[in-house]
């Protein structure tokens, strides 16, 4: 039996390659090997984003995107959270069965918090609605980043705990944080992040794309002087587009001196054009025929509903919900 691979993106716009590198590469390639279940999660954007028209658009730009970088609905699960209703029951019941003292520790809750978000019992609630994404369609493994580490936890507990008091129905998850991944850093050389203003856009126009990959920081050493590769912004976007050979002798070039930051942020643009160009041309195909992303959308809950309504069935019936 092959594994079951789940993971949630939220829909929050304009993709960067952060995200790309980090985790939606990752996705796609888990399709190939493994049951793969993706979803846009739309229900926990809910908890920061109360707006109509942008939560219609970032959801259905999320799928296009997705869609467009090689998410293949024949191959995989792909669905929106909100067209499965089950999650949500599932999580009211988790939410019976999960102490205050857990969801008091959350980290994630108390740094939105801190950071102006108001609190709301959703924000809050978070992490059940999250633990039951991942239980209610039985995974095995969840491919996070590191903030998600707390929140998978969190899933494992109250998966135990629910197993404990009712019988085996739950698979415990495993989380998949790999240290390896190094973080795809930004154009001004901290993390790559929507929140830092520093990320360079997938699918931008090839003049906004330029301006950002152009304006990369980088120290003042001169065209002739010796650069050190390893931690170069530069060099280290532009090993994500390369291969070995080519890398290795950019680090060559660095080293020996000769060659200028501003004709390295030149091939490593030409490198980001030709990556990204047959995905904008899916996309921006996608984007002029939406009702066929809504027909995959829909088509991909109907099919997740099947599992998510064994699972759904069998808690019904453990906790004496089904009388
Ligand atoms: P952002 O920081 O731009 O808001 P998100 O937090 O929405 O991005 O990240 C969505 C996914 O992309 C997560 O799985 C996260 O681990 C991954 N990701 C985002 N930025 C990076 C990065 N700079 N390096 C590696 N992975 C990243
Ligand atoms: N909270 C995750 C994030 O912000 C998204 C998410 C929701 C998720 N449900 C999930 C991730 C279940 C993995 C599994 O990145």
């Amino acid at each position: 039996m092959k594994k079951r691979v789940l993971s949630g993106i939220q829909p929050s716009g304009n993709l960067h390659i952060g995200n790309y590198f980090g985790m939606i590469k990752r996705m796609i390639e888990y399709q190939e090997s493994s049951d793969l279940f993706c979803f846009i999660a739309n229900l926990h954007s809910l908890t920061t984003l109360i707006d109509r028209e942008e939560m219609k658009k970032l959801t259905l730009e999320a799928a296009t995107d997705l869609l467009a970088l090689g998410i293949d609905p024949d191959k995989c699960y792909f669905w929106v959270q909100s067209d499965v209703p089950e999650t949500t029951e599932l999580a009211w019941i988790l939410s019976c069965l999960t102490p205050m003292r857990l969801m008091e520790r959350a980290h994630s809750y108390k740094d939105k918090i801190a950071k102006g978000v108001l609190p709301n019992l959703g924000l809050f609630n978070y992490p059940v609605l999250m633990a039951a994404d991942i239980l209610i369609n039985q995974a095995d493994v969840v491919p996070v980043g590191k903030d998600q580490k707390q929140h998978l936890e969190m899933a494992r507990d109250i998966a135990i705990k629910f197993n404990n008091e009712f019988g085996e129905v739950f698979t415990i998850p495993e989380p998949e944080i790999p240290e390896e991944i190094a973080v795809i850093p930004g154009t001004d050389g901290q993390k790559m992040s929507k929140s830092y203003g520093n990320t360079i856009p997938i699918f931008a126009d090839d003049n906004v794309i330029k301006k950002a990959v152009m304006g990369i920081v980088t120290d003042s050493k001169q065209v002739d002087e010796p650069k050190k590769p390893e931690g170069n912004t530069i060099f280290e976007l532009y090993k994500l587009f390369a291969d070995k050979k080519e890398s290795e002798d950019l680090a060559r070039q660095f080293r020996k001196g000769g060659l200028g930051y501003g004709d390295v942020k030149k091939m490593l643009l030409e490198k980001i054009y030709n990556q990204f160009k047959p995905f904008k041309e899916k996309r921006s195909y996608l984007e002029s025929h939406p009702k066929e992303v809504e027909a995959i959308l829909s088509k991909g809950a109907d099919k997740v509903r099947k599992i998510t309504s064994k699972t759904m069935q069998k808690v019904r019936e453990v906790t004496g919900l089904k009388y």
